[in-house]
């Protein structure tokens, strides 16, 4: 035991080190997850409702309405969003890798008959050609990936979008983590977010400068277990964000301060981005 936290805790982890666990989809994870994602006045797991809201008139209108249009959801989680765009008239597809959120989600729209498709699947492993009018990718997970996988990403939705179909996402910028400084501390818990036995977990920050890359580490000690957890971000530039697009093949970028239109200015932590096909 010992030789494994040594193992994590001993060195500053390489840049996008995976320690194979599963974070999304872990049984016990994935309930505080959900649970996380209903509560409409908590800015966790997704926005606040109201701001949700607010999301999605914006996107039906940088869509020209949503009657008649076809939206894919990427990491949809329990469908918040894609009941509101149902509402507004979108032919909606869910994909998340999270079993309990698309099973949540499911359930929903078998209740509200919104007639939503979801499907338990990575994003990375989608396979559409042209099908979509408007793809959506929503609160920071595009920067969630490492370069290679964003690569990936990025041409699968060009390719899933129809010629002049409009991507919406958001990544934070370089302002979200200009004041973290790197941290390490610990918590004991009898039960909760990592376990529902009684665990140690010791939390340490990292940032990576020069790639403006930053990682929040957990280690969850039990009884007798040790695991890791590592999540990592990158803050992007409009510069970037507008080359990776490019390279991708989409040409044509607006770029906003949230997901509800708002106006950019340098001192936003949010950049939402509408690429165009
Ligand atoms: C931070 S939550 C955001 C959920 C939703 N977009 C929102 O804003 O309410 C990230 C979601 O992405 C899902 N996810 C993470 N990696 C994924 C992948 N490779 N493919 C599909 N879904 C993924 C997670 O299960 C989770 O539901």
């Amino acid at each position: 035991m010992n030789k494994i936290l040594l193992k994590y805790l001993g060195k500053r982890p390489e840049i996008y080190e995976v320690t194979g666990l599963k974070f999304w989809d872990d049984p016990h994870i994935s309930k505080g997850m959900l649970t996380a994602h209903l509560n409409p006045e908590l800015e966790s797991a997704t926005r606040k409702y109201d701001f949700i809201e607010k999301s999605v008139s914006w996107i039906e209108e940088l869509a020209n309405g949503g009657t008649g249009k076809k939206l894919l959801d990427l990491g949809c989680g329990p469908g918040i969003y894609a009941e509101l765009f149902a509402k507004k008239g979108f032919d909606v597809t869910g994909l998340d890798i999270s079993e309990r959120s698309i099973n949540y989600a499911k359930e929903n729209t078998l209740k509200n008959r919104s007639n939503i498709e979801y499907n338990v699947k990575s994003y990375l492993e989608m396979d559409y050609s042209e099908e979509f009018d408007v793809v959506t990718l929503i609160y920071c997970d595009f920067g969630v990936l490492n370069p290679e996988d964003r690569e990936i990403l990025l041409k699968k939705i060009y390719k899933a979008l129809k010629p002049e179909g409009i991507l919406i996402f958001d990544v934070f910028s370089k302002e979200e983590y200009k004041a973290k400084e790197e941290t390490a501390n610990w918590s004991y818990n009898d039960r909760g977010y990592w376990s529902e036995n009684p665990y140690v977990c010791l939390y340490s920050f990292y940032r990576y400068d020069e790639t403006a890359i930053f990682l929040e580490q957990y280690v969850v000690i039990e009884e007798e277990s040790i695991k890791c957890y590592n999540l990592w971000n990158h803050a992007f530039s409009i510069e970037e964000l507008r080359q990776d697009l490019k390279k991708a093949g989409f040409d044509k970028c607006s770029f906003y301060g949230d997901v509800s239109g708002k106006d950019y200015t340098e001192e936003n932590n949010i950049i939402c981005t509408a690429a165009y096909k």
